[in-house]
Formats: structure tokens, C-alpha cells, sequence
């Protein structure tokens, strides 16, 4: 496997291939969210492979600009098409993102590819370094709604309860209260979510 600052330039290559206006910005917020998983495992000590966490961050949009058709047929391969499709296309970059990972690089490590898969919706499933990268990815400094800033602000103190923040804002932002976004949000969160 290459390292982080290789997978840096490798994203770059692939974004440019896209012909996509939007790369410059999702390629510098990818970059942060890089720091932002440094800056998470630094603050809180996490126990996590400090190499692997970063690999996740600076790929975990490498799907981003990926044909919706590529996915479906992805997904279609990997017997997901019909778990896929309660979500909309937006988020497939991330629950199938890492099918492109290890098709395109070779990845297979599951540390890395279960932290792309979950870093949209999350998942009850995550591990250490796939909540890290599920929170960096919300609270990185290109973004800038007050939303996010009181996110960032508990993620100065406290990991999991700034998780349970994330995980109830998009909730409320795609208006989901399954009892599976339930059950994310209590795993995370002190005060429990009545149903
Ligand atoms: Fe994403
Ligand atoms: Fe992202």
C-alpha cells in the first residue's frame, strides 16, 4: 500500500480526469479532513493506525465524481443495488466508494474501506478510525455553516457526544428518524432518543 501524502497525488490525477468544475474545492477538503482526523486522534489519544486513518481521510471521496451508472453497476456486482438505492445518489460515492478503492488502487485493507463506506451515513458497524473519519469529515475547516461550527466546537471536548451531533444533524437535515438512524444516534449519544 502507498502512503497517505502518494494518495494525495493519486486523487489528484483521478479528480482531474472527471473534468469536474468542483475538484479544486473537493481535493482541499479533502486535504482537511486529513488534518482534521490528525487533529481528532492527537486531541482525544486515539488508538488508532495513525497511517491507515489518513489513507481514509484523503480517499474517502475518491468516488466523488463518479458516474452514477458506474455505481449501479457496482453495486448490481455486489448484490447491494437494492440497500443502495434507499439512499440517493449523493451518498453512493461513500457506500460504494470503496468497491472503486479496491478495484482501482488494490486496497483491501477493511480498516480503511469500511471507514469510506460509513463516512456519509455512518454505521453501527464503524470502528475507531471509521468514527474518526465519520466526524472529520463533518467538522474539516472548508466548512463553514453554523451547523458545522457547533459540531467542531464539542468535538474540542468530547468524541462520541460530537458524533451523536453529527448523526441527529443529518437526521434532521434528510428528515430520517428510521429506527436505524435511532439506534446510531443512541449508541452515541448519553441522552437516549425516544421513538
Ligand atoms: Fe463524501
Ligand atoms: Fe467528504
Amino acid at each position: 500500500m502507498k502512503t497517505a501524502e502518494e494518495y494525495k497525488t493519486i486523487l489528484w490525477h483521478k479528480y482531474l480526469q472527471s473534468g469536474d468544475r468542483r475538484i479544486i474545492h473537493r481535493y482541499l477538503h479533502s486535504l482537511a479532513v486529513a488534518r482534521a482526523c490528525e487533529e481528532l486522534i492527537d486531541r482525544f489519544s486515539l488508538p488508532v493506525d495513525r497511517e491507515k486513518a489518513l489513507v481514509a481521510a484523503v480517499l474517502h471521496d475518491y468516488a466523488k465524481f463518479e458516474k452514477p451508472e458506474r455505481l449501479l453497476e457496482l453495486a448490481r456486482q455486489h448484490g447491494v443495488e437494492e440497500k443502495i438505492k434507499k439512499y440517493g445518489p449523493k451518498t453512493w460515492h461513500a457506500l460504494l466508494g470503496h468497491y472503486v478503492i479496491m478495484e482501482e488502487l488494490g486496497i483491501d485493507d477493511p480498516v480503511i474501506l469500511n471507514a469510506v463506506r460509513w463516512h456519509t451515513t455512518g454505521s453501527l458497524e464503524m470502528d475507531l478510525t471509521a468514527e474518526v473519519i465519520f466526524l472529520a469529515d463533518f467538522i474539516d475547516d472548508t466548512r463553514l455553516s453554523d451547523v458545522v461550527k457547533e459540531v467542531r466546537e464539542a468535538a474540542r471536548i468530547d468524541f462520541r457526544k460530537a458524533i451523536a451531533q453529527k448523526i441527529k444533524k443529518k437526521m434532521i437535515d434528510l428528515n430520517n428518524y428510521s429506527q436505524e438512524q435511532i439506534a446510531l444516534y443512541n449508541k452515541y449519544s448519553e441522552v437516549q432518543w425516544k421513538s
